[in-house]
């Protein structure tokens, strides 16, 4: 059967699903999620293309002319192009269904090989087919929501007249101190240049004459532009090579950096409170199909927690209170609790799932666990940091004031043994017109986590990386 309706004519399901659409004549395409046969001779197709939660049902009669030899071998999976009229429909729980004038099979797909049936696909066995799972109602829910977050995140900063700047991948300078990240390297492993002299690796000889990285962080780089542009931010992929087999940590995951020229912690903390609420009403909005089907079937919590944030104020403590609360918890918690540690992700469930109830934002944390480039405190024990904390996920936003002294930061570097030579650039920032800023960095993998209330930080990226994994 020829089709007469040019490609472009095709409208997604969604749109078909849509009580405004009834009477037209519509071409949908999309695969196969069930089909079953009526005696009196019909077929009821539900039929997917990923452009909403919703598949719509198309009822194939008997009398298409390869209904026999085609339609009834169309299983799960099969691809198909209807061309029909969106009627009003009978059956429950949906406005429409369409009426087919013919079903042409794009592509089929044998029911006994196809490995998305109906039953028996637990997440850890869809990790193993990342190539088909996108085409299952979680994967395709998951996708979805990650889209209206990062349309949300660009949203918010371009309403506000943030600059979006892109920072390098591959970078010489390592942003959050030493030992976690990925070579880049044109090297012969098997035969590495070395120096005569001291026998070290000769990397004048690699291909940018110089030890590269991938990025950790573009933080360094977006304080550039921030020292120019006053409001900027990035969004991009960044890379850890920590051995962390959590469900919180990937080795590639995406990050969001603004950095605000003029502005000190406690903007910091509002912008990152305001950003937070606008991504979370944004998908309550956008998404609600998809939102029902997380809060039905992957944790029950998630709708009224996203709700509740939205309409309430997170709470501030400082980095010495929170850990004041901890040991008055009489929780007993793995690792101990004592002024000086860094907060395991027991203790800040702790704080945000039983003490508080909400996101908190601690503050003012001990200069020896942060960065070098977090601002010192008059105590000269702590520096401006601040962790954003939420139920669950723990820590989602990490973030602080820039120290802007350049004698201070010096020192710093130096305490925390890097070399200032090497971060000449990031110097002369302090050297040229130094001001206050502040910025952070929010996990788009943790946020896509905690608004879904999917447990594994493997399952809300299309495709994971992680020790040992990088399939796909
Ligand atoms: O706290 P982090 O390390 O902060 C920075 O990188 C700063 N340069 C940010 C800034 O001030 N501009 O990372 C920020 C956030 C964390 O709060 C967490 O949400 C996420 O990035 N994150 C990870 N997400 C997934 N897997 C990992 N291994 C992650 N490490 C950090
Ligand atoms: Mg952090």
């Amino acid at each position: 059967m020829t089709s007469t309706v040019k490609t472009t004519d095709r409208i997604p399901v969604k749109e078909a699903l849509c009580e405004e659409s009834i009477g037209k004549k519509v071409k949908i395409c999309g695969w196969v999620r069930t089909r079953r046969d009526s005696k009196a001779g019909f077929s009821f197709i539900e039929l997917n293309d990923g452009s909403s939660f919703n598949s719509i049902q198309v009822v194939a009669p008997k009398e298409l002319d390869n209904y026999e030899s085609e339609i009834l071998n169309a299983g799960i999976g099969s691809s198909l192009e209807i061309l029909g009229e969106v009627v009003e429909s009978p059956g429950k729980g949906q406005a429409t269904e369409v009426k087919a004038d013919s079903v042409k099979v794009l592509g089929f797909a044998d029911p006994k090989e196809y490995p998305l049936q109906k039953k028996g696909t637990s997440f850890e066995f869809l990790r193993t087919i990342g190539h088909l799972r996108p085409r299952t109602n979680t994967f395709g829910a998951v996708a979805r929501v990650r889209n209206e977050i990062c349309r949300a995140i660009h949203e918010f900063f371009q309403s506000r007249g943030f600059v979006y700047v892109h920072t390098p991948i591959i970078t010489g300078s390592d942003c959050e101190g030493a030992g976690q990240m990925f070579k880049v390297t044109t090297f012969d492993l098997d035969d590495v240049p070395r120096k005569e002299k001291s026998n070290e690796i000769d990397f004048e000889q690699d291909f940018f004459g110089r030890q590269t990285n991938l990025t950790v962080s573009g933080q360094l780089e977006a304080e550039i532009y921030a020292t120019a542009l006053s409001n900027v931010y990035t969004f991009g992929p960044t890379f850890r090579a920590e051995n962390s087999n959590t469900s919180r940590h990937l080795s590639e995951f995406w990050m969001i950096e603004p950095e605000m020229a003029f502005c000190d912690l406690e903007g910091d903390m509002d912008v990152a409170e305001a950003f937070l609420k606008h991504i979370f009403s944004s998908v309550l909005k956008n998404c609600p199909d998809d939102m029902n089907f997380f809060n039905q079937r992957i944790d029950k919590t998630v709708i009224e927690t996203l709700t509740a944030i939205v309409e309430s104020d997170f709470h501030r403590l400082s980095y010495t209170e929170a850990i004041e609360i901890l040991e008055k918890s009489g929780e007993s918690f793995e690792f101990p609790v004592k002024w000086g540690i860094d907060l395991q992700s027991e203790h800040e469930r702790y704080l945000t799932e039983k003490k508080f109830k909400k996101p908190v934002i601690v503050y003012d944390y001990p200069r020896e666990i942060k960065a070098f480039y977090m601002r010192l405190n008059e105590d000269g024990k702590t520096v401006r940091a601040m962790d954003v904390l939420v139920p669950k996920v723990g820590e989602i936003i990490g973030g602080s004031q820039r120290e802007e002294r350049l004698d201070v930061l010096k020192e710093r570097m130096i305490d925390c043994d890097l070399n200032p030579e090497e971060y000449w650039w990031y110097l002369d920032l302090r050297r040229y017109g130094t001001v206050p800023h502040a910025g952070f960095g929010l996990g788009l993998e943790r946020t896509v986590q905690f608004v879904t209330g999917m447990a594994n930080i493997r399952d809300v990226i299309p495709f994971p990386r992680a020790p040992k994994t990088a399939d796909f």
